[in-house]
């Protein structure tokens, strides 16, 4: 079973407002209707994302971790935009505000965590630039252990349940903040 994967009756997937309540401290449920609904969604996190913090995206193919990482990309300002990187292991992205650099990984090609080792993931994890992982589970030994956890999980072929789970105070902080500012108290 995948770290972060959410344990639903079907019937609290199928729910048809927007947001579920939350299930238990740290973590927060969403149902995207659409992939622009995804790539707002990460758009929103984008703009709260706080030097060093790392976001994992698992899900199957086609679920929508790009979309939401290109989202995510757009709110932390970048320049020109997160793209697929998944025929290149390691975009980076600048942007204008500060120095920093948003590291978008693709860890789809990679055979395990010595490939990762082999462009600096671990450094790149350890460093102060926000670093955002699709397919984190081909690294799992390289990932720390406090960091935020986004499940996509297909409902159908438009709608997608997003599943949040903050590991470690810092980023209960940031869901906590992020669900106020999303979806208000
Ligand atoms: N609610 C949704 N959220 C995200 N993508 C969606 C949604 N509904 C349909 N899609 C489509 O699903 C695909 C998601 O692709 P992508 O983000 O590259 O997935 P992944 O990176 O997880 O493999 C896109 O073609 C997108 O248009
Ligand atoms: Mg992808």
């Amino acid at each position: 079973m995948l770290p972060g994967r959410p344990l639903l009756a079907s019937s609290e997937l199928m729910r048809g407002s927007a947001v579920v309540p939350i299930l238990k401290p740290g973590t927060l449920e969403f149902i995207s209707h659409n992939a622009e609904q995804t790539i707002r969604l990460g758009q929103r996190l984008g703009e709260m994302l706080r030097p060093g913090d790392i976001l994992c995206l698992y899900g199957a193919l086609g679920a929508g971790k790009t979309a939401f990482a290109r989202g995510v990309g757009r709110g932390w300002g970048a320049i020109p935009g997160v793209t697929s990187p998944t025929f290149v292991l390691v975009h980076e992205h600048t942007r204008q505000a500060d120095d920093l650099r948003l590291i978008h990984v693709d860890a789809y090609r990679l055979a395990g965590p010595e490939d990762a080792l082999t462009f600096g993931l671990d450094e790149l994890l350890a460093d102060r630039h926000p670093v955002l992982i699709e397919w984190p589970e081909r690294v799992a030994e390289l990932l720390p252990a406090e960091r935020l956890n986004i499940t996509f999980n297909f409902l159908d072929s438009e709608r997608r349940q997003i599943f949040f789970e903050a590991l470690g105070k810092s980023y209960e902080d940031l869901l906590e903040a992020f669900r106020r500012r999303t979806f208000g108290a």
